[in-house]
């Protein structure tokens, strides 16, 4: 139905029409049918010798067309929407068009779409349909970030096909990493440890892969500020999104600088929320495919 802001307009826009339209009529009949009002006394007025007045009437096919065009329009606005807020005998409209497609559309992939939320995640990473559908989703929502292949970019962004997981690998943490986003929150450490505490507690982090030394300078430091999130040993906390020290995966790069300015400057990553962009379906299949990385 066209959405009128008053009864008033809809009036309006009819009476416009019909005027224009008895116009048109009136017009079209004074040319065809009334005799010329023109004063003929035989002669036709001539203008320089050769230039005389086209007083004949147009071709007479013209009029057909006209009155075809008019009963179509008639009948046209009686059927459809046009005439005002005048809906038509046929009450189309776009926007009806548009849920009945939907409509369609919902009846035909609803059954898919509950076999896909019904799937075991393992059946799922299996099917080369489902992964490709996910594969797409990924590459509109999420390489801009995470790069093409999902192996993470800049130094920035993590890489997710590593089987090193900050906020936890699991379907039910991934799932909730993609529906309500991440923040991660390490505050800067240079105040309370100054130059030389970062350079002595950053060397020990490094050995965290390795194999640390007990009597290590920075030992004392991380024990004492360090282990309550990144845990005694290094392994993280993914309650946190504190990530794991000691495996030699590093999310803002594992040379001493970039190290060192973690520590310093601190790091705050933030994954955005995709729970109100992405539906059910698409977050599964998503999640079925970094479970399969
Ligand atoms: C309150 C919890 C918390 C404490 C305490 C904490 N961290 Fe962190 N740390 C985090 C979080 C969360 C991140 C991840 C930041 C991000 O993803 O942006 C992080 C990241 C890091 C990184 C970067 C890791 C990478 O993969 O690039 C290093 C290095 C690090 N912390 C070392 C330390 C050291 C050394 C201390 C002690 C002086 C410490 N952290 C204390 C929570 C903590
Ligand atoms: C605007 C950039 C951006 C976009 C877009 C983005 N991410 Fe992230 N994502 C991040 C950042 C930054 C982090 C790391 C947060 C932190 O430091 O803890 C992250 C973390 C993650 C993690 C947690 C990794 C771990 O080790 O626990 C997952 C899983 C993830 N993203 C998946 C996705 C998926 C899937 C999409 C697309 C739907 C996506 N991301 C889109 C920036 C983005």
């Amino acid at each position: 139905m066209a959405v009128m802001p008053s009864d008033f307009w809809s009036g309006w826009i009819i009476l416009l029409t019909v005027i224009s339209f008895i116009g048109l009529g009136w017009l079209v009949l004074s040319v065809y049918f009334l005799p010329s009002s023109q004063n003929h006394d035989g002669e036709e007025p001539v203008w320089d010798n050769n230039l005389t007045e086209g007083t004949s009437s147009p071709p007479f096919w013209w009029f057909w067309l006209i009155l075809f065009m008019m009963v179509f329009t008639v009948v046209y606005l009686m059927l459809y929407p046009g005439l005002g807020s005048f809906e038509g005998a046929f009450r189309w409209s776009q926007g009806g068009q548009l849920s009945e497609h939907t409509a369609e559309f919902e009846r035909e992939y609803a059954d898919i779409e509950a076999d896909i939320l019904a799937t075991p995640y393992i059946e799922l990473t299996a099917n080369n349909e489902a992964m490709n559908s996910a594969a797409s989703i990924f590459s509109e929502h999420c390489s801009a970030c995470h790069g093409a292949e999902a192996m993470g970019q800049a130094n920035l962004f993590p890489n997710l096909i590593d089987d090193d997981w900050q906020w936890g690998g699991t379907a039910e943490q991934i799932e909730q990493t993609l529906r309500n986003g991440r923040l991660a929150v390490m505050i800067s450490w240079q105040a309370l440890l100054n130059d030389e505490g970062v350079d002595n507690v950053s060397a020990y982090v490094m050995s965290l892969s390795g194999s640390p030394d007990a009597d290590h300078p920075g030992k004392a430091q991380n024990d004492m500020f360090c282990i309550a999130c990144h845990g005694p040993t290094g392994d993280g906390n993914p309650l946190l999104g504190a990530p794991r020290l000691n495996d030699d995966l590093w999310l803002y790069a594992g040379d001493l600088d970039s190290i060192k300015a973690s520590i310093a400057n601190g790091r705050s990553g933030q994954m955005p929320a995709f729970g109100d962009l992405l539906d059910d379906v698409q977050i599964r299949l998503l999640t079925a495919m970094l479970l399969n990385n």
